[in-house]
Protein backbone atom coordinates (compact mmCIF):
# COMPACT_ATOMS: atom_id res chain seq x y z
CA UNK A 1 0.00 0.00 0.00
CA UNK A 2 1.55 2.93 -1.13
CA UNK A 3 -0.69 5.77 1.51
CA UNK A 4 1.70 7.69 4.08
CA UNK A 5 0.68 5.88 7.02
CA UNK A 6 1.08 9.43 8.67
CA UNK A 7 -1.96 10.81 7.11
CA UNK A 8 -4.56 8.70 7.73
CA UNK A 9 -6.18 9.64 11.03
CA UNK A 10 -9.55 7.08 12.63
CA UNK A 11 -11.37 10.00 13.54
CA UNK A 12 -15.58 10.48 14.81
CA UNK A 13 -17.07 7.85 16.90
CA UNK A 14 -14.55 5.47 17.37
CA UNK A 15 -12.04 7.77 19.18
CA UNK A 16 -15.05 9.32 21.03
CA UNK A 17 -16.48 5.98 22.65
CA UNK A 18 -12.31 4.76 23.22
CA UNK A 19 -12.33 7.83 25.44
CA UNK A 20 -15.62 7.42 26.91
CA UNK A 21 -14.57 3.48 27.80
CA UNK A 22 -17.65 2.30 25.55
CA UNK A 23 -17.46 -0.13 22.94
CA UNK A 24 -16.34 1.08 19.75
CA UNK A 25 -18.99 -0.13 16.85
CA UNK A 26 -17.21 0.94 13.46
CA UNK A 27 -13.77 2.57 12.43
CA UNK A 28 -13.82 4.95 10.62
CA UNK A 29 -10.76 6.70 9.09
CA UNK A 30 -9.75 9.81 7.31
CA UNK A 31 -7.11 10.24 5.12
CA UNK A 32 -5.74 13.72 4.47
CA UNK A 33 -3.80 14.47 1.33
CA UNK A 34 -4.62 11.86 -1.21
CA UNK A 35 -6.48 11.73 -4.30
CA UNK A 36 -9.47 9.20 -5.62
CA UNK A 37 -6.98 8.23 -8.07
CA UNK A 38 -4.22 7.49 -5.65
CA UNK A 39 -6.60 5.89 -3.09
CA UNK A 40 -7.55 3.59 -6.11
CA UNK A 41 -4.14 2.54 -6.52
CA UNK A 42 -4.00 1.48 -2.91
CA UNK A 43 -6.57 -0.90 -3.70
CA UNK A 44 -9.45 0.88 -1.88
CA UNK A 45 -12.68 0.44 -2.93
CA UNK A 46 -14.92 3.20 -4.02
CA UNK A 47 -18.10 3.41 -2.44
CA UNK A 48 -19.59 7.02 -1.73
CA UNK A 49 -22.24 8.44 -3.95
CA UNK A 50 -21.72 12.28 -2.72
CA UNK A 51 -18.69 12.34 -1.76
CA UNK A 52 -15.39 10.04 -1.85
CA UNK A 53 -15.59 7.36 0.84
CA UNK A 54 -13.60 4.12 0.17
CA UNK A 55 -13.35 0.60 1.92
CA UNK A 56 -10.54 -0.64 3.06
CA UNK A 57 -9.52 -3.97 0.61
CA UNK A 58 -9.05 -6.42 4.11
CA UNK A 59 -11.21 -4.48 7.05
CA UNK A 60 -13.39 -3.26 4.96
CA UNK A 61 -13.39 -0.30 7.63
CA UNK A 62 -14.30 3.11 6.20
CA UNK A 63 -11.65 5.99 4.69
CA UNK A 64 -13.20 9.13 3.74
CA UNK A 65 -10.50 11.54 1.85
CA UNK A 66 -10.48 15.03 4.74
CA UNK A 67 -13.26 17.41 2.90
CA UNK A 68 -14.93 20.27 4.04
CA UNK A 69 -18.87 21.14 3.35
CA UNK A 70 -21.20 23.44 1.74
CA UNK A 71 -24.51 24.34 2.83
CA UNK A 72 -26.46 24.70 -0.96
CA UNK A 73 -30.28 24.14 -0.15
CA UNK A 74 -32.58 22.90 2.68
CA UNK A 75 -32.78 19.31 3.58
CA UNK A 76 -30.33 16.09 4.09
CA UNK A 77 -28.72 16.34 0.52
CA UNK A 78 -28.25 19.92 0.09
CA UNK A 79 -24.73 20.08 0.60
CA UNK A 80 -21.74 20.79 -1.77
CA UNK A 81 -17.95 19.42 -0.52
CA UNK A 82 -14.39 20.02 -1.63
CA UNK A 83 -12.17 16.75 -1.39
CA UNK A 84 -8.57 18.60 -2.30
CA UNK A 85 -6.01 17.04 -1.73
CA UNK A 86 -5.39 21.07 0.08
CA UNK A 87 -7.96 20.24 2.44
CA UNK A 88 -6.46 19.61 6.18
CA UNK A 89 -7.24 17.41 9.09
CA UNK A 90 -8.58 20.53 11.16
CA UNK A 91 -10.89 21.63 8.72
CA UNK A 92 -12.25 18.31 7.93
CA UNK A 93 -12.81 18.12 12.18
CA UNK A 94 -14.24 21.56 11.69
CA UNK A 95 -17.31 20.54 9.57
CA UNK A 96 -18.30 17.87 12.00
CA UNK A 97 -21.43 18.26 14.63
CA UNK A 98 -19.85 17.99 18.29
CA UNK A 99 -16.87 18.68 19.58
CA UNK A 100 -16.44 15.29 21.12
CA UNK A 101 -17.38 13.71 17.53
CA UNK A 102 -14.56 15.88 16.57
CA UNK A 103 -11.19 14.28 17.15
CA UNK A 104 -8.50 12.07 15.65
CA UNK A 105 -5.96 9.28 16.47
CA UNK A 106 -3.12 8.90 14.87
CA UNK A 107 -2.35 4.95 14.35
CA UNK A 108 0.11 5.15 17.60
CA UNK A 109 -2.71 6.34 19.39
CA UNK A 110 -1.96 10.28 19.55
CA UNK A 111 -5.09 12.48 20.00
CA UNK A 112 -6.24 15.20 17.54
CA UNK A 113 -8.57 17.76 19.77
CA UNK A 114 -8.49 20.95 18.23
CA UNK A 115 -12.30 22.04 19.21
CA UNK A 116 -11.80 20.47 22.63
CA UNK A 117 -13.59 17.37 22.54
CA UNK A 118 -11.54 15.65 25.56
CA UNK A 119 -12.57 19.03 27.88
CA UNK A 120 -16.50 18.55 26.80
CA UNK A 121 -16.12 14.74 27.65
CA UNK A 122 -14.72 15.46 31.10
CA UNK A 123 -17.47 18.18 31.14
CA UNK A 124 -20.00 15.65 29.91
CA UNK A 125 -20.84 18.24 27.82
CA UNK A 126 -22.71 18.02 23.89
CA UNK A 127 -21.87 20.83 22.58
CA UNK A 128 -21.52 22.15 18.68
CA UNK A 129 -18.38 22.60 16.97
CA UNK A 130 -18.99 25.58 15.04
CA UNK A 131 -22.19 27.21 14.02
CA UNK A 132 -21.91 25.57 10.87
CA UNK A 133 -23.85 23.04 13.06
CA UNK A 134 -27.18 24.41 12.17
CA UNK A 135 -26.40 23.41 8.46
CA UNK A 136 -27.53 20.03 9.01
CA UNK A 137 -31.15 19.22 10.53
CA UNK A 138 -30.49 15.34 11.42
CA UNK A 139 -27.88 16.81 13.70
CA UNK A 140 -31.11 17.59 16.00
CA UNK A 141 -31.77 13.65 15.91
CA UNK A 142 -28.41 12.92 16.51
CA UNK A 143 -27.61 15.26 19.44
CA UNK A 144 -31.35 13.63 21.06
CA UNK A 145 -29.59 10.17 20.46
CA UNK A 146 -26.13 10.68 22.12
CA UNK A 147 -28.61 12.07 25.18
CA UNK A 148 -30.12 8.40 25.31
CA UNK A 149 -27.02 7.03 25.25
CA UNK A 150 -24.89 9.52 27.44
CA UNK A 151 -27.27 10.78 29.81
CA UNK A 152 -26.81 8.05 32.14
CA UNK A 153 -23.10 9.14 32.59
CA UNK A 154 -24.35 12.82 33.33
CA UNK A 155 -24.59 14.36 30.07
CA UNK A 156 -26.57 17.80 28.72
CA UNK A 157 -26.78 19.80 25.47
CA UNK A 158 -25.36 22.68 25.83
CA UNK A 159 -27.37 25.31 26.17
CA UNK A 160 -25.59 26.81 22.76
CA UNK A 161 -25.68 24.03 21.09
CA UNK A 162 -29.76 23.87 22.16
CA UNK A 163 -30.26 27.25 20.98
CA UNK A 164 -28.85 25.87 17.85
CA UNK A 165 -31.13 23.24 17.41
CA UNK A 166 -33.94 25.76 18.31
CA UNK A 167 -33.11 27.96 16.02
CA UNK A 168 -32.98 24.61 13.06
CA UNK A 169 -36.79 23.84 14.26
CA UNK A 170 -37.72 27.78 13.83
CA UNK A 171 -36.20 27.96 10.28
CA UNK A 172 -38.39 24.64 9.07
CA UNK A 173 -35.35 22.95 8.91
CA UNK A 174 -37.21 19.95 10.80
CA UNK A 175 -39.86 18.89 8.11
CA UNK A 176 -37.20 18.60 5.21
CA UNK A 177 -35.98 15.61 6.97
CA UNK A 178 -36.80 12.25 4.82
CA UNK A 179 -38.89 9.65 7.51
CA UNK A 180 -36.28 6.99 6.93
CA UNK A 181 -33.37 8.87 8.46
CA UNK A 182 -35.82 10.14 11.57
CA UNK A 183 -37.12 6.57 11.90
CA UNK A 184 -33.55 5.43 12.22
CA UNK A 185 -32.66 7.31 14.98
CA UNK A 186 -36.04 6.75 16.84
CA UNK A 187 -35.28 3.11 16.54
CA UNK A 188 -32.16 3.03 17.42
CA UNK A 189 -32.57 5.35 20.60
CA UNK A 190 -35.62 2.95 22.15
CA UNK A 191 -32.35 0.45 23.08
CA UNK A 192 -29.90 3.14 24.63
CA UNK A 193 -29.85 3.37 28.20
CA UNK A 194 -31.98 6.25 28.59
CA UNK A 195 -34.48 5.91 25.79
CA UNK A 196 -36.66 9.05 27.10
CA UNK A 197 -33.85 11.40 26.63
CA UNK A 198 -34.11 10.89 23.19
CA UNK A 199 -37.95 12.56 23.33
CA UNK A 200 -36.78 15.19 25.98
CA UNK A 201 -34.16 16.18 24.08
CA UNK A 202 -36.56 16.82 21.49
CA UNK A 203 -38.71 18.37 23.27
CA UNK A 204 -36.88 20.58 24.98
CA UNK A 205 -35.60 22.61 21.14
CA UNK A 206 -39.22 22.07 19.98
CA UNK A 207 -38.62 19.08 17.40
CA UNK A 208 -40.90 16.94 19.04
CA UNK A 209 -44.28 18.75 17.99
CA UNK A 210 -43.07 18.50 14.82
CA UNK A 211 -41.68 15.38 14.43
CA UNK A 212 -43.89 13.31 16.88
CA UNK A 213 -46.77 15.50 17.81
CA UNK A 214 -48.50 12.77 18.99
CA UNK A 215 -46.21 12.33 21.86
CA UNK A 216 -45.18 15.67 22.35
CA UNK A 217 -49.44 16.42 23.07
CA UNK A 218 -49.21 13.98 26.05
CA UNK A 219 -47.77 16.45 28.48
CA UNK A 220 -49.72 18.38 30.52
CA UNK A 221 -52.69 16.00 30.14
CA UNK A 222 -53.90 14.57 33.86
CA UNK A 223 -54.27 10.79 34.70
CA UNK A 224 -56.19 9.07 37.63
CA UNK A 225 -53.75 9.42 40.68
CA UNK A 226 -54.99 6.21 41.81
CA UNK A 227 -53.64 4.34 38.63
CA UNK A 228 -51.18 7.00 37.86
CA UNK A 229 -49.03 8.79 40.94
CA UNK A 230 -46.86 10.72 38.01
CA UNK A 231 -50.49 11.63 36.64
CA UNK A 232 -48.42 13.32 34.00
CA UNK A 233 -49.38 11.56 30.75
CA UNK A 234 -46.11 12.41 28.82
CA UNK A 235 -43.95 11.24 32.35
CA UNK A 236 -45.83 8.09 32.30
CA UNK A 237 -45.17 7.55 28.33
CA UNK A 238 -41.36 8.42 29.18
CA UNK A 239 -41.28 6.33 32.30
CA UNK A 240 -42.75 3.36 30.60
CA UNK A 241 -40.47 3.71 27.91
CA UNK A 242 -37.20 3.56 29.71
CA UNK A 243 -39.14 0.43 31.05
CA UNK A 244 -38.48 -0.93 27.68
CA UNK A 245 -35.13 -0.17 27.16
CA UNK A 246 -33.75 -3.92 27.17
CA UNK A 247 -36.88 -5.45 25.05
CA UNK A 248 -36.77 -5.91 21.30
CA UNK A 249 -37.04 -3.00 19.28
CA UNK A 250 -40.59 -3.72 18.11
CA UNK A 251 -41.59 -4.17 21.46
CA UNK A 252 -40.13 -0.59 22.73
CA UNK A 253 -41.22 0.98 19.98
CA UNK A 254 -44.66 -1.20 21.10
CA UNK A 255 -44.53 0.81 24.34
CA UNK A 256 -43.94 4.03 22.75
CA UNK A 257 -47.03 4.34 21.24
CA UNK A 258 -49.44 2.40 23.74
CA UNK A 259 -50.76 5.41 25.14
CA UNK A 260 -51.39 7.51 22.09
CA UNK A 261 -55.16 7.75 22.49
CA UNK A 262 -54.66 9.60 25.77
CA UNK A 263 -53.76 12.32 23.72
CA UNK A 264 -57.29 12.98 22.52
CA UNK A 265 -59.54 12.34 25.13
CA UNK A 266 -61.89 14.85 25.30
CA UNK A 267 -61.41 17.18 28.13
CA UNK A 268 -64.20 16.88 29.84
CA UNK A 269 -63.73 13.47 30.61
CA UNK A 270 -60.46 13.37 32.16
CA UNK A 271 -58.42 12.40 34.31
CA UNK A 272 -60.65 9.28 32.80
CA UNK A 273 -59.45 8.04 29.60
CA UNK A 274 -62.33 5.43 28.99
CA UNK A 275 -61.89 4.28 25.56
CA UNK A 276 -58.41 5.49 24.61
CA UNK A 277 -57.49 2.22 23.94
CA UNK A 278 -59.43 1.74 20.81
CA UNK A 279 -58.87 5.64 20.13
CA UNK A 280 -55.18 5.10 19.88
CA UNK A 281 -55.62 2.65 17.20
CA UNK A 282 -55.67 4.95 14.28
CA UNK A 283 -53.15 7.34 15.41
CA UNK A 284 -50.65 4.35 15.77
CA UNK A 285 -51.20 3.46 12.70
CA UNK A 286 -50.22 7.09 11.16
CA UNK A 287 -47.18 6.63 13.08
CA UNK A 288 -46.26 3.62 11.02
CA UNK A 289 -47.67 5.03 8.00
CA UNK A 290 -45.64 8.35 8.49
CA UNK A 291 -42.14 6.46 9.30
CA UNK A 292 -42.64 3.88 6.67
CA UNK A 293 -42.81 1.69 10.11
CA UNK A 294 -42.04 -2.60 8.96
CA UNK A 295 -45.14 -4.34 9.12
CA UNK A 296 -44.55 -6.46 12.50
CA UNK A 297 -44.09 -3.18 14.40
CA UNK A 298 -47.16 -2.09 13.11
CA UNK A 299 -48.65 -5.64 13.94
CA UNK A 300 -47.45 -5.93 17.13
CA UNK A 301 -47.84 -1.91 18.40
CA UNK A 302 -51.61 -1.81 17.27
CA UNK A 303 -52.47 -5.03 18.81
CA UNK A 304 -50.70 -3.96 22.42
CA UNK A 305 -52.69 -0.18 22.00
CA UNK A 306 -55.98 -2.08 21.34
CA UNK A 307 -55.25 -4.78 24.44
CA UNK A 308 -53.19 -3.80 27.23
CA UNK A 309 -55.55 -2.96 29.65
CA UNK A 310 -56.99 -6.37 29.18
CA UNK A 311 -53.23 -7.40 30.39
CA UNK A 312 -53.90 -5.76 33.12
CA UNK A 313 -57.10 -7.25 34.29
CA UNK A 314 -57.05 -10.40 33.51
CA UNK A 315 -57.35 -11.91 36.67
CA UNK A 316 -60.64 -10.39 36.66
CA UNK A 317 -61.91 -11.34 33.12
CA UNK A 318 -63.72 -14.61 32.51
CA UNK A 319 -61.85 -17.60 30.99
CA UNK A 320 -63.85 -17.11 27.71
CA UNK A 321 -62.40 -13.32 27.45
CA UNK A 322 -58.62 -14.07 28.01
CA UNK A 323 -58.92 -16.92 25.17
CA UNK A 324 -60.44 -14.82 22.83
CA UNK A 325 -57.63 -12.41 23.62
CA UNK A 326 -54.81 -14.84 22.96
CA UNK A 327 -56.94 -15.07 19.55
CA UNK A 328 -57.26 -11.93 18.71
CA UNK A 329 -52.81 -11.53 19.73
CA UNK A 330 -52.72 -14.08 16.71
CA UNK A 331 -51.11 -15.81 19.58
CA UNK A 332 -52.24 -19.83 18.35
CA UNK A 333 -50.58 -19.23 15.12
CA UNK A 334 -47.70 -16.46 16.48
CA UNK A 335 -47.26 -17.49 20.30
CA UNK A 336 -44.32 -14.86 20.36
CA UNK A 337 -46.61 -12.47 19.70
CA UNK A 338 -47.95 -12.93 23.29
CA UNK A 339 -44.73 -13.19 24.90
CA UNK A 340 -43.79 -9.90 23.16
CA UNK A 341 -47.29 -8.42 24.17
CA UNK A 342 -47.14 -9.38 27.60
CA UNK A 343 -43.56 -7.69 28.12
CA UNK A 344 -44.94 -4.20 26.33
CA UNK A 345 -47.97 -4.33 28.84
CA UNK A 346 -45.48 -4.79 31.80
CA UNK A 347 -43.47 -2.19 30.64
CA UNK A 348 -46.56 0.23 30.68
CA UNK A 349 -47.63 -1.11 33.98
CA UNK A 350 -44.10 -0.64 35.68
CA UNK A 351 -43.32 2.72 34.06
CA UNK A 352 -45.25 4.73 36.72
CA UNK A 353 -44.11 6.60 39.98
CA UNK A 354 -44.05 3.90 42.81
CA UNK A 355 -43.55 1.06 44.71
CA UNK A 356 -47.03 -0.20 44.15
CA UNK A 357 -46.44 -0.25 40.53
CA UNK A 358 -42.95 -2.15 40.36
CA UNK A 359 -44.30 -5.71 40.94
CA UNK A 360 -46.53 -7.13 37.80
CA UNK A 361 -47.67 -10.74 38.62
CA UNK A 362 -50.09 -10.67 35.83
CA UNK A 363 -47.14 -11.12 33.33
CA UNK A 364 -46.46 -14.89 34.68
CA UNK A 365 -50.14 -15.43 35.12
CA UNK A 366 -51.16 -14.26 31.09
CA UNK A 367 -47.89 -16.76 30.33
CA UNK A 368 -49.56 -20.04 32.18
CA UNK A 369 -53.12 -19.59 30.89
CA UNK A 370 -51.59 -19.13 27.21
CA UNK A 371 -49.73 -22.45 27.71
CA UNK A 372 -52.62 -24.34 28.75
CA UNK A 373 -54.79 -23.01 26.31
CA UNK A 374 -51.81 -23.72 23.44
CA UNK A 375 -51.26 -27.57 24.81
CA UNK A 376 -54.45 -28.64 24.36
CA UNK A 377 -54.95 -31.49 22.91
CA UNK A 378 -56.76 -31.32 19.81
CA UNK A 379 -56.61 -35.04 18.50
CA UNK A 380 -59.66 -36.25 19.87
CA UNK A 381 -61.40 -33.66 17.84
CA UNK A 382 -59.62 -34.70 14.50
CA UNK A 383 -60.61 -38.66 15.88
CA UNK A 384 -64.37 -37.64 16.12
CA UNK A 385 -64.40 -36.21 12.48
CA UNK A 386 -65.16 -32.83 13.16
CA UNK A 387 -64.18 -30.16 10.55
CA UNK A 388 -65.04 -26.32 9.82
CA UNK A 389 -67.04 -24.09 11.86
CA UNK A 390 -67.56 -27.13 14.61
CA UNK A 391 -63.78 -28.59 14.82
CA UNK A 392 -63.05 -24.63 15.28
CA UNK A 393 -66.04 -23.92 17.72
CA UNK A 394 -64.50 -27.50 20.25
CA UNK A 395 -61.17 -26.19 20.15
CA UNK A 396 -62.11 -22.67 21.36
CA UNK A 397 -64.07 -24.73 23.79
CA UNK A 398 -60.83 -26.98 25.12
CA UNK A 399 -59.06 -23.83 25.32
CA UNK A 400 -61.32 -21.91 27.54
CA UNK A 401 -61.41 -25.15 29.56
CA UNK A 402 -58.08 -25.42 30.14
CA UNK A 403 -58.22 -22.04 30.80
CA UNK A 404 -60.55 -22.22 34.04
CA UNK A 405 -58.67 -24.86 35.22
CA UNK A 406 -55.13 -23.53 34.96
CA UNK A 407 -56.66 -20.29 36.52
CA UNK A 408 -58.33 -22.63 39.64
CA UNK A 409 -55.15 -24.17 40.14
CA UNK A 410 -52.76 -21.29 40.37
CA UNK A 411 -55.49 -19.35 42.57
CA UNK A 412 -55.13 -22.52 45.12
CA UNK A 413 -51.76 -22.80 44.70
CA UNK A 414 -51.13 -18.66 45.65
CA UNK A 415 -53.90 -19.09 48.48
N1 LIG B 1 -21.16 13.57 11.44
C1 LIG B 1 -21.58 14.89 11.50
N2 LIG B 1 -22.88 15.22 11.18
C2 LIG B 1 -23.74 14.25 10.81
C3 LIG B 1 -23.34 12.90 10.73
C4 LIG B 1 -22.03 12.60 11.07
O1 LIG B 1 -20.81 15.77 11.85
N3 LIG B 1 -24.99 14.58 10.49
C5 LIG B 1 -19.74 13.26 11.73
C6 LIG B 1 -19.43 13.13 13.21
O2 LIG B 1 -18.11 13.57 13.42
C7 LIG B 1 -19.50 11.63 13.43
C8 LIG B 1 -18.94 11.09 12.13
O3 LIG B 1 -19.40 12.02 11.15
O4 LIG B 1 -18.74 11.24 14.56
C9 LIG B 1 -19.38 9.67 11.79
O5 LIG B 1 -20.76 9.61 11.74
P1 LIG B 1 -21.58 8.28 12.08
O6 LIG B 1 -20.76 7.10 11.72
O7 LIG B 1 -22.92 8.44 11.49
O8 LIG B 1 -21.82 8.35 13.65
P2 LIG B 1 -20.83 8.24 14.87
O9 LIG B 1 -20.60 9.59 15.46
O10 LIG B 1 -19.65 7.45 14.49
O11 LIG B 1 -21.65 7.55 16.00
P3 LIG B 1 -22.60 6.28 15.93
O12 LIG B 1 -21.92 5.27 15.08
O13 LIG B 1 -22.75 5.91 17.36
O14 LIG B 1 -23.84 6.84 15.33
Amino acid sequence: MSLDEHDIYLVGGAVRDQLLGLPVKDRDYVVVGATPEEMAEAGFLPVGKDFPVFLHPESKDEYALARTERKTAKGYHGFAFNTSAEVTLEDDLARRDLTINAMAMTADGQLVDPYGGQQDIENKQLRHVSPAFAEDPVRVLRVARFMSRLAHLGFSVHPDTLQLMRQLVNDGEIEALVAERVWQEIKSSLNQETPSAFFETLRACGALRIILPEIDCLYGIPQTKMWHPEVDTGIHAMLAIDQAKNLDNDVAFAVMVHDLGKGITPQEVLPSHRGHEAAGVPLVKAVCRRFKVPNHYKKLAVLVCRWHLLAHTVMELKPETVEKLFARLDGYRQPKLVEKFIQACQADATGRWGEAFKRYPQANYLRNLFKAARNVDKQPLFAAGLQGRELGDAIRQLRVTAIQSKKQQLITSTS
